[in-house]
């Protein structure tokens, strides 16, 4: 077991700065010293995650999640310390020998999810050898080029193909894999009396990967169209795959959406695909079914803008019509709809057109919801009737009392007028009455949308906020925690204390491994100490005092903290000795000592509950 040394992980670690790792998960605002961003660890609307460049640390003023960079990748995706480092060693183009390397990639089967992951991932290998290195693959790989994707294209999404005779089972039933473990993993389909069958046959096979790149299920699309199958035929859900979570292409478009600025949201799978082949990389899917709130918060995280490019039918554009609703409800996203010809999808019309006039289409078929809406709300109308034309006006007045620009909306105003000989003037009076009772309503509401304004990021002020408030102790010894890491000066006064110690344990292990910390480091450095402190709750304390905000102290401070300190630490370590002399008696049955000792007990605890008032 090649255990990486601590100074490959210090290169690794000095080579990277925290806020660009984060960054590929999370969108960060700068807003003081630290960046601010919605927490990925848990739903929020609100920022209350930060970043410090200076500490490269992060910290969640809301859930309490802290750490460093290997913490971070450590909590988000589940992996183990060494991956963690190995994943930033290659974001930071760091090479590592290969010893780190197959230590933690190799086999670490502890885990249901990993087990279950390697099952995918064996599968997919299996499907994409089928498909590119066989006779029988042959019809599904002419199917794919007809459909004009490159062999860099089927490589890049891992296609595949499942034949029509059984593969995955005998496969790995050769690798004696286990039976509770196949079952659970979506591939296949089990009879009355529990044998299983491959589920996906003859059909071109999409592994669906999550956001960590992982494949966590499939997608298999029949080459010809059969009416009593569906034309693609997703995994059920297993522990790995929830269709309401997953963002197809996610984990590879991430990087090239931060760059764009934005994200381009299309219908299908293929679309996707077809897109990437066209050189467009920020696209992602949702799961056929309709987009889901945690699949807004998941973009919503990354980006804050979208484009919806969905298929120019009529289910396409009422998709647009509910994807802008709910976008519209549940995210800040800035939204646009690239809006495709009568009848096409985004990949049919690559293949019509070449890569080139699809790349263009996505821009110059860019237009605003609004726009959208107003031709969305006049589909399969003909107007050509007064009543009909009038119709359409009122449904779209309320759109129009949205629009914030005066020049936007004289625009609009215009183009009606003229199209329905409509005098102005009146279009005009009945938008006015329609924003006075937009506003009534939105007065009424108001009480429930408070607090999804959005508002700037602010370092929120206090921690702990849902943790019981500290004692003076506490504060005190935090305080000076703190100060002894972070000050030279501050620590050679107080190892030359004779007898000092913390009250609290967690503070008193800390301010000991310190003590080692020191005699190996020249400097103080917090991402780099909370490495060295291993346990996660010492960890967690020393983020919290990071993050904290502590004022420069004088000291005199550092002189009271001590003094706090010094004044309770008798009263501990005699209640320690008491409560110990009471387990004593109680052994040996001597009830009055015992009733003596309870006494002095009490008192200490009075002693000590009075001075933490003060
Ligand atoms: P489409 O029917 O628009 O597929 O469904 P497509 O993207 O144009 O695919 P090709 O070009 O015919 O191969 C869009 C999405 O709806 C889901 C899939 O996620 C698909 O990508 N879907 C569709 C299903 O889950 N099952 C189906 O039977 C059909
Ligand atoms: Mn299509």
């Amino acid at each position: 077991m090649a255990k990486i040394p601590e100074d490959v992980i210090e290169t690794v670690r000095t080579a990277t700065n925290i806020a660009d790792v984060v960054g590929q998960y999370v969108q960060l605002k700068k807003s003081g010293k630290n960046l601010f961003g919605l927490c990925p660890f848990h739903e929020e609307r609100t920022p209350s995650f930060s970043v410090s460049e200076d500490k490269q640390i992060f910290h969640c003023f809301s859930c309490g999640r802290g750490g460093n960079v290997f913490k971070f990748l450590m909590e988000l995706e589940h992996v183990t310390f060494p991956e963690a480092v190995i994943k930033v060693a290659d974001y930071s183009h760091v090479d590592l020998a290969s010893e780190y390397r197959q230590d933690a990639a190799g086999p670490k089967m502890d885990s249901k999810t990993s087990q279950l992951i390697d099952l995918q991932e064996q599968a997919a290998k299996l499907y994409h050898h089928v498909l590119v290195n066989t006779e029988v693959g042959q019809p599904a790989l002419d199917y794919l080029h007809n459909r004009g994707l490159t062999d860099d294209t089927i490589e890049t999404y891992q296609l595949g193909f499942a034949p029509g005779q059984r593969l995955l089972k005998p496969f790995f039933e050769e690798r004696q894999s286990d039976y509770q473990l196949l079952r659970q993993s979506g591939l296949f389909i089990e009879n009355a009396e529990g044998e299983l069958r491959d589920r996906f046959t003859e059909r071109v096979m999409f592994p669906l990967r999550n956001a960590s790149g992982h494949v966590a299920a499939f997608s298999g699309r029949l080459m010809k169209k059969a009416d009593d199958q569906p034309k693609y035929l997703n995994s059920p859900e297993t522990p790995l795959f929830n269709k309401s979570r997953l963002l197809f292409n996610f984990d590879l478009a991430r990087t090239a959406i931060r760059e764009a600025g934005e994200v381009t949201l299309f219908e299908g799978y293929m679309d996707v695909i077809s897109a990437t082949q066209a050189g467009v990389h920020n696209g992602i899917a949702s799961m056929g079914t309709s987009l889901t709130t945690e699949q807004i918060y998941a973009i919503e995280r990354t980006t804050d803008k979208l484009n919806v490019c969905y298929d120019g039918d009529e289910p396409g554009q009422r998709a647009i019509s509910r994807a802008l609703t709910l976008l519209g409800q549940h995210s800040h996203l800035n939204l646009s709809v690239i809006q495709l010809p009568e009848g096409q999808d985004p990949d049919e019309y690559r293949r019509a057109h070449g890569d080139e006039a699809f790349r263009q289409m996505l821009v110059s078929a860019k237009e605003p919801p609004l726009q959208f809406n107003l031709r969305f709300m006049r589909r399969n109308k003909s107007l050509d009737t007064d009543s009909e034309q009038l119709d359409y006006v009122n449904q779209i007045m309320p759109l129009l009392a949205q629009v914030q620009e005066p020049v936007e909306l004289d625009m609009y105003l215009t183009q009606i007028a003229n199209e329905f000989h409509i005098d102005k003037a009146a279009l005009q009076a009945q938008l006015k009455q329609t924003q006075r009772s937009t506003v009534a309503q939105q007065e009424r509401e108001r009480p429930r949308q408070q607090t999804q304004q959005q508002a700037p990021p602010e370092p929120p002020v206090t921690v702990h906020q849902q943790q019981r408030p500290l004692t003076r102790l506490e504060r005190a010894e935090r305080g000076l925690l703190i100060r002894l890491l972070h000050d030279r000066n501050v620590w050679a006064k107080v190892s030359n204390l004779d007898g000092f110690s913390f009250v609290h344990d967690d503070y008193q292990v800390i301010y000991t491994l310190a003590q080692g910390y020191f005699q190996t480091h020249q400097t103080y450095r917090t991402a780099q100490f909370t490495d060295f402190l291993k346990e996660d709750r010492l960890q967690q304390i020393v983020i919290d005092l990071e993050t904290a905000t502590y004022a420069a102290v004088t000291p005199r401070e550092i002189d009271d903290y001590l003094a706090i300190i010094m004044d309770e630490a008798p009263v501990e370590e005699q209640l320690r000795q008491k409560k110990n002399q009471l387990a004593e008696a109680s052994r040996l049955g001597d009830a009055e000592q015992q009733r003596q000792l309870v006494i002095e007990i009490v008192q200490l605890e009075q002693q000590r509950q009075a001075n933490k008032q003060l």
